[in-house]
């Protein structure tokens, strides 16, 4: 194996723990507590269990976190409404609305209807439209795409004048990924599923992104040696060497990939741990957008 493991526990440790300490100091000065509000339309399984870690993040580092659920037939108006509560709450800093939603519900709406300097998903389409422009900078990034870049700059990674490819334009990961990437002057490829000539267009790449959720879709002769690959990819793939009968794996080859690239997250422990130290530390800023 070549390549440098990027440790993203680790590195998401150590963002929590400086979020810790700086919401000590806040509330050492007499400032109260940041404050999370989580929004769950239903019971998704996985939903659920997001919401849980993040809840429990908040208790961690020292944060209120206030879970709102709301029953999977909720209506538009109930969903809104509840945001516009969650708007005026002056303990809540940051509304989080966790997706999907329910089919029946207008997701761009109940997005829209978040306070800018609550929105810690930065998923407010002024966010994401500052996001896209030259010049403009958001309030708030995406936590996924924002913890992938973290990762990047702390393993010492170029992005200036880097050939990066992402895989995937989902809205939550992939087409804010590339928008940061051209914000940090990388060049930028997005590959989805009509692209055609997939495996030379990743040739190409100094950075790959791999978030299309498809298991080990890249391969370690698609990787241009040296390469830094980060993959957001959490897939369950059969195994029954294992109790549970699957073992997660990413949306890249690991031992394949691992020979020829220079820089590699490994699924578990690369991004995942990144998206809620990312969740609390723009949490904790928007307490200090809104208290300071
Ligand atoms: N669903 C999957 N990832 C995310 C995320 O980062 N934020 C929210 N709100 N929902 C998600």
């Amino acid at each position: 194996m070549t390549a440098k493991i990027i440790d993203g526990k680790a590195i998401a440790l150590q963002v929590r723990e400086n979020v810790k300490k700086e919401v000590a100091k806040r509330v050492a000065a007499g400032k109260p507590k940041p404050g999370l509000a989580t929004v769950l339309v239903g019971e998704r399984v996985d939903s659920s269990t997001y919401v849980r870690m993040k809840q429990k993040a908040c208790a961690d580092l020292g944060m209120n976190s206030f879970h709102r659920p709301l029953p999977i037939d909720a209506t538009q108006e109930e969903v809104e409404g509840l945001v516009k509560e969650l708007n005026a709450d002056p303990a809540v800093n940051g509304i989080l609305v966790q997706l999907p939603l329910p089919d029946h519900l207008d997701e761009e709406k109940v997005l829209q209807a978040i306070d800018l300097e609550k929105d810690v998903d930065g998923f407010h389409p002024i966010n994401i439209g500052r996001l896209a422009q030259k010049g403009r900078e958001p309030l708030f990034v995406p936590c996924t795409p924002y913890g992938t870049i973290y990762l990047l700059k702390q393993a010492g990674v170029e992005l200036s004048g880097a050939n990066a490819v992402v895989l995937g334009r989902s809205n939550i990961v992939g087409m804010p990924a590339a928008l940061l990437l051209v914000k940090e002057n990388a060049t930028v490829t997005i590959v989805h599923s009509r692209t055609k000539n997939i495996e030379d267009v990743v040739r190409n790449a100094d950075i790959i992104i791999a978030a299309i959720g498809m298991p080990e879709f890249v391969r370690g002769d698609w990787v241009k040696p040296g390469a830094a690959i980060i993959d957001v990819g959490i897939n369950q793939k059969d195994d029954p060497t294992r109790k549970r009968g699957y073992r997660l794996v990413g949306d890249v080859h690991y031992d394949e990939a691992a020979e020829v690239a220079g820089h590699i997250t490994p699924v578990p422990g690369g991004v995942g741990p990144m998206t809620i130290a990312m969740l609390m530390a723009n949490t904790l800023r928007a307490a200090e957008i809104q208290q300071d």
